[in-house]
């Protein structure tokens, strides 16, 4: 933990065999766990999730996951953590000593490292795709083109392994290079310049999408609920999704929570990260959406939504080579914060549990991971027809890639958090909650109420009907 520990103040925390330091301040926390919540789940996820689903429906269900079990969840991530004031599993450990529970509950800890281990090796790959865009864009070779051109650009991005493989390599370099340093401090200083910037480029693309003249239509696709586009598996995936974006069910706002100093609003902070990553989505809904009408374009056309569209923006607007170049960087450098959240996880389990060095476990982890991204790269050309646990029915067609995304977002995290719902709602001390979240009477009763039966409720059905 150490290596990546905040350095800015130092002091000992209620409970904690270890001196640790804090955070200097509720801005720096908020920077840090927006760092690891904005990345590639809001810009590129987001659209595309939305543009299967069918829309307006599914962006008010999302909506509703994020406010009504989202939201609750990370607050009760952040109370486990600074209650525990150490490493995610060990904060567990501690709790469950302390008030006399079940050790079995650092499963949650262990649930945690392996999705986050499962998503980075696809979320790379991913990461890779916008590096090689910089370059597309820098050169200037989207000027002008039609949508044909960009879209067979991109497809034939994917039916290369070699240049994937090449970029997804770069990606997870960058990732391991801050891990193993630790310097993960500079780079949250980084995201405090980097994501208004990333914020106003989008805004840049919103205005280009706004002279297309299918800018209404853009925001009725996103805004106006229409049930009958629904499924009950997209419900999951807006709950999957819900998790996703907001980095919970890993035990990442756990391992940030620890650091975070006594007298700081935890339902403040919690408040204002859930509502800079929504936005943060929505915003790339309105820039993708408007583009995709005008163009004739399929708002259902899967991962390589953004890929197809921005480009085009970037190709028509004033300067686009310019703004597209930096678009892309800024992209890699959210991607690059959330990247080192779910890199973390596992690293610290090493050094914790196995003894290993940071060096090491640093390169364990990423070269493991990188391994596994390797199969995601071949599931999209060499292996596009392999289905691995297609056996299965809930698993039917699904190749490396979708399975991948599938079982973390849709199984592991909602799993993790409904863990993490019953454990802080039903098996915490009441006092201690009280007393970690000074909230109002009302605020308090109601965020209990939703953590013990709203959020568990709806993680379980949204399960059961999925099953079944
Ligand atoms: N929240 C990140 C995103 O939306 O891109 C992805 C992510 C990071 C998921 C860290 C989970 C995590 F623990």
């Amino acid at each position: 933990m150490s290596a990546s520990s905040p350095t800015t103040a130092t002091g000992a925390l209620d409970g904690a065999n270890e001196k640790r330091g804090l955070w200097s301040s509720r801005m720096a926390f908020i920077l840090a766990a927006t760092g690891s919540a904005v990345g590639l789940g809001n810009v590129w996820k987001f659209p595309y999730i939305t543009g299967e689903n069918g829309g307006g429906a599914f962006v008010l269900v999302y909506m509703l996951c994020i406010a009504a079990v989202g939201l609750p969840i990370m607050m009760a991530e952040v109370v486990i953590g600074r209650r525990g004031g150490r490493s995610p599993v060990n904060s567990i450990r501690h709790i469950t000593q302390r008030d006399v529970l079940s050790s079995r509950w650092s499963i949650v800890g262990i649930i945690g490292v392996l999705a986050a281990f499962l998503i980075l090796s696809f979320y790379s790959v991913i990461g890779g795709w916008a590096v090689s865009y910089v370059g597309t864009t820098a050169s200037g070779q989207l000027t002008g083109q039609s949508a044909e051109a960009i879209g067979a650009l991109f497809s034939n991005l994917l039916a290369d392994p070699g240049t994937l493989l090449l970029w997804h390599t770069v990606f997870m370099a960058l990732v391991m290079a801050v891990v193993v340093k630790g310097v993960r401090a500079g780079l949250e200083r980084a995201v405090s310049i980097l994501m208004p910037a990333l914020f106003v480029l989008l805004l840049t693309v919103v205005g280009y999408a706004m002279t297309t003249g299918h800018f209404g239509a853009g925001v009725s696709f996103l805004f106006k609920p229409d049930f009958s586009q629904l499924s009950t598996s997209g419900v999951l995936v807006a709950l999957g999704h819900a998790f996703f974006t907001l980095s919970l069910g890993m035990a990442i706002m756990m391992a940030y929570g620890s650091y975070l100093p006594k007298d700081i609003s935890i339902a403040k902070t919690s408040i204002t990260v859930s509502l800079m990553d929504t936005v943060v989505a929505l915003l790339a809904g309105l820039a993708i959406f408007p583009i995709v009408f005008a163009n004739g374009l399929e708002a259902g056309a899967g991962p390589g939504l953004i890929f197809q569209t921005l480009p085009l923006a970037f190709g028509h607007m004033p300067m686009g080579s310019l703004f597209g170049s930096l678009f892309f960087i800024l992209l890699i450098f959210a991607a690059w914060t959330s990247g080192i959240s779910l890199l973390e996880p596992l690293v610290e389990w090493l050094e914790e549990q196995k003894g290993m060095n940071r060096v090491r476990s640093t390169l364990g982890a990423g070269i493991a991971c990188w391994l596994l991204g390797i199969a995601s790269i071949l599931s999209l050309n060499l292996w596009s027809d392999v289905a691995p646990l297609g056996m299965f029915a809930m698993f039917e067609g699904k190749t490396v890639f979708d399975l991948l995304d599938y079982l973390t977002s849709n199984i592991l995290l909602p799993l993790g958090g409904l863990l993490v719902a019953v454990f802080t709602g039903w098996f915490m001390a009441k006092d201690a909650l009280q007393s970690e979240l000074s909230m109002s009477a009302t605020g308090f009763n109601i965020w209990y109420a939703t953590l013990r039966y709203l959020a568990p409720v709806a993680v379980m059905i949204v399960f059961v009907y999925n099953l079944i």
